[in-house]
């Protein structure tokens, strides 16, 4: 026999010395949900161990995981029924609970870098990322109102702003937005291939932002602007002009099941890739591991891994906090 595979794993610290992908706290994002009030944590039914916090619990959420070593948050808001309409002019209100958060958070912990969500959904009568127009989601006059949300989240003090809304154009028209206003410096992670995928349910449950009926023709799902989940090449096509209009990151999402993307969209730009793992992986993991029918901590830390293996610079992850708190458990 020539070859012996065997011989670089007869032991973990020969594994140690051929592996060729680690993961560090740093590696990860969390994503939060941030509700009005004071002392407010409410569990997401479908999101064991997600909650809903108010701002104050927030702050202390994101610095005690900036004790674990994790450098960046993803920021969505449940805003109230009262505040939705076909406009999302909430979104730009620079006393609103998203602009509120942001500047929570940088007063309390400054070198968390904070990515709030651009995209009108939580803002949104009916459920959509956009304006509703003739039926469909108009995206001219969407791009208009996402360039006014992000540039109050860049007033309120946000790192990055992360636009999650699959409107054509956007990322060129937040970029000169941003730097008309003087915010040169607030980087662009543009979600780039987003699929229409199923498995957002979770997280739709959580904002209370899955389409709705209305009084008026409005599409019933997201399939005019999120990518078609049959298509490879679509992926590279987005990326590139997301990254010839100004990202500075591209996202791929969801995870696990588009890491073929993952890799492609990695060899096919030059900035960082970063991928969701998004509400339904995790919840699927949870459902499991609650039966008894999967080692909980074992397939969390095999699936990020596998996520970075495949190209990912940064993973967005509801895992964010155990997996910090596991790497630094089980520190050799
Ligand atoms: C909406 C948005 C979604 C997610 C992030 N931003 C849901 C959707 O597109 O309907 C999903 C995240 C997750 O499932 O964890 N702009």
């Amino acid at each position: 026999m020539l070859h012996r595979g065997r011989r670089l794993r007869v032991n973990e610290s020969m594994r140690s010395l051929v592996r060729e992908t680690t993961l560090s706290p740093s590696d990860f994002m969390f994503p939060m949900f941030i509700a009005e009030g004071e002392n407010v944590k409410i569990e997401i039914p479908s999101m064991p161990g997600i909650f809903h916090r108010s701002i104050d619990l927030t702050v202390q959420e994101v610095k005690d995981i900036f004790e674990l070593g994790i450098r960046a948050v993803n920021i969505y808001v449940k805003a109230d029924e009262s505040v939705k309409d076909n406009t999302g002019k909430e979104a730009w209100n620079d006393q609103g609970l998203m602009q509120r958060t942001i500047r929570a958070i940088k007063e309390a912990c400054p070198d968390m870098i904070v990515m709030p969500d651009v995209a009108l959904d939580p803002y949104s009568m009916y459920g959509h990322d956009g304006i509703i127009k003739n039926g469909d989601v108009a995206n001219d006059v969407t791009n208009d109102a996402l360039v006014k949300m992000a540039v109050s989240h860049a007033k309120a003090g946000a790192d990055m702003v992360a636009p999650s809304d699959m409107m054509d154009g956007r990322v060129l028209r937040l970029r000169q937005g941003l730097d008309e206003a003087g915010f040169h410096n607030v980087g662009i992670m543009s979600y780039s291939a987003k699929y229409a995928s199923a498995f957002y349910g979770p997280f739709r449950d959580a904002l209370d932002s899955a389409p709705r009926e209305a009084d008026i023709e409005v599409p019933k799902d997201k399939k005019t602007y999120q990518m078609d989940y049959a298509n490879r090449i679509e992926a590279i096509k987005e990326a590139l002009w997301d990254v010839e209009e100004g990202a500075d990151m591209v996202m791929v999402k969801p995870g696990i099941a588009y890491l073929d993307i993952v890799r492609e969209v990695k060899n096919a730009v030059n900035v960082p890739v970063t991928v969701f793992h998004v509400s339904g992986e995790y919840a699927m993991i949870k459902a499991a591991a609650e039966r008894g029918w999967l080692d909980h901590d074992q397939i969390m830390m095999e699936q990020l891994m596998c996520i970075k293996r495949a190209g990912a610079s940064l993973i967005s992850t509801y895992f964010a906090r155990e997996a910090a708190q596991f790497l630094k458990d089980n520190q050799k």
